[in-house]
């Protein structure tokens, strides 16, 4: 059978990772398809300064427009990020009916949906597995392999940044501030650490797994956000004492109201499988109405395993252009995605974390648990681990489930106390794992 063309436009991370394995794998990738995957154009701004030692007839070009218009091309795989050039060069790729691989999270979170119509219009193809928990195929589990399911709950360790941060604080007691500079000299943290930390990248892919999981658009900026800056190594510490850990988790509930959506630290059982997720590395935990728990577990970043994500795209799209599947399946993994605003998180129930610090006095314990009560909400447990600093004393209480609007409530109150060194900080307790 005829060889199916690939355009690479980003040479970057995943666009070299990609090629390599292009290149290394071809034998394998032949033999599982039945044709050749064959690389015909690569593209990137610097293209120029760093020509690539590739056969001759592939073309080597600063100018993406020359990729999509290519008449040899088939498929185009943009992995250049961000929401601009890569909008114009998907639009572009469109216009010209080739279909697309990305690997772009950001703007699949954000305009994913319509570019699908377009595709759809066009009758060409879209595929972002890449795009969400690099190496781990999230999206064929939720669009195929899963598909029978009624999704209810979804968990995700989906920033691989975050995760590296807070696994490293627990295990040497370092501060984040410290965690982090080692982690941005050694290039697992960006020099602008803000898309990964303050939880944005963790929520352009929950908004996308959201989309799969429960067929509904979903903007980013509904989904609240929360970031990991405020975690201490006592926290920890406090956490390990309750038989809990902390991860940046990204959770989507269904419940009667409708979908609760958030990125925030949470405390996890440390006898969950997810609380066992190390490192750089990313998980996602799925609870279906009819299958129960499935488990996903696997590198999130790199250029081999999102290159693995991009071939195994492109040799997807490649055979239904060459095959033809008159019933292709959406990269949402429903026919249209509704539209859909998240409720309030204010409306979510937990048991939570609240710790404090304060300037020690008589009386402390008493003022919050009055708050508390006021709000009708129970205390479970006071934690206090010692310590000879009484200017700046931490402590913790664990309060019963209770509405997230009650906490935050008694939290805007507490933190009027004049005792306080810096206002509490809450973080829900997972039980439902
Ligand atoms: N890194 C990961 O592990 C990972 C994992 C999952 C998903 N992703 C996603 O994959 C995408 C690519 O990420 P990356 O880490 O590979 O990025 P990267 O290392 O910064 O590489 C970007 C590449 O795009 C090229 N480029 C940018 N604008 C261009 C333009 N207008 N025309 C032609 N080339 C252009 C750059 O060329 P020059 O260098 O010549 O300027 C560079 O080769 C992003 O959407 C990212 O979110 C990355």
């Amino acid at each position: 059978m005829q060889a199916v063309n690939v355009g690479i436009i980003g040479l970057g991370n995943v666009g070299s990772g990609t090629l390599a394995i292009l290149t290394e794998n071809a034998e394998q990738i032949a033999l599982k398809l039945g044709f050749q995957l064959r690389v015909k154009a690569l593209c990137s701004r610097s293209i120029a300064a760093n020509r690539l030692a590739v056969d001759d007839s592939i073309v080597q070009t600063a100018d993406w427009r020359e990729v999509v218009a290519h008449p040899e091309v088939d498929i185009v795989a943009e992995l250049v990020g961000g929401t601009t050039d890569a909008r114009e060069i998907i639009d572009g790729a469109i216009a010209h009916k080739k279909s697309v691989v990305t690997a772009n999270k950001e703007l699949m979170a954000l305009c994913g949906a319509e570019i699908w119509d377009r595709a759809i219009s066009a009758g060409i193809n879209l595929a972002m597995e890449a795009s969400v928990a690099g190496g781990i195929p999230i999206h064929s589990v939720l669009r195929e392999g899963i598909s029978g399911d009624r999704v209810t709950t979804l968990y995700g360790i989906l920033n691989g940044t975050s995760n590296y941060i807070l696994t490293e604080i627990e295990k040497h007691g370092s501060s984040f501030d410290d965690v982090l500079k080692d982690a941005q000299r050694l290039g697992y943290a960006e020099a602008d650490p803000s898309a990964d930390v303050d939880g944005y990248d963790a929520r352009s892919k929950l908004a996308i797994l959201a989309a799969l999981a429960f067929g509904e658009k979903i903007t980013p900026s509904d989904i609240y956000t929360e970031g990991i800056r405020r975690i201490l190594p006592l926290d920890f510490q406090y956490a390990h004492k309750l038989g809990h850990t902390i991860r940046l988790i990204c959770g989507a509930h269904q419940t009667h109201a409708g979908l609760i959506l958030s990125v925030r630290p949470a405390l996890l059982p440390q006898s969950t499988i997810l609380a066992g997720v190390q490192g750089a590395y990313n998980a996602v935990w799925v609870r279906g109405k009819y299958g129960e728990d499935t488990f996903y577990y696997g590198r999130g970043a790199g250029a081999s395993p999102t290159g693995v994500a991009v071939v195994s795209d492109l040799m997807r799209v490649a055979r239904e252009i060459r095959c033809g599947s008159p019933e292709r399946v959406s990269p949402f993994a429903h026919e249209r995605l509704g539209e859909y605003k998240p409720i309030p998180v204010t409306l979510q129930h937990s048991a939570y974390y609240l710790r404090f610090r304060v300037m020690d006095r008589p009386g402390i314990i008493a003022s919050l648990a009055r708050v508390l009560a006021e709000k009708e909400i129970s205390l479970e447990a006071v934690l206090q681990l010692p310590s000879d600093n009484r200017r700046d004393l931490p402590f913790v209480i664990t309060v019963e489930p209770t509405s997230e609007h009650s906490i935050r409530e008694a939290l805007q109150e507490m933190s009027a106390h004049d005792f306080l060194v810096e206002p509490p900080f809450a973080m829900p307790m997972e039980r439902s794992l």
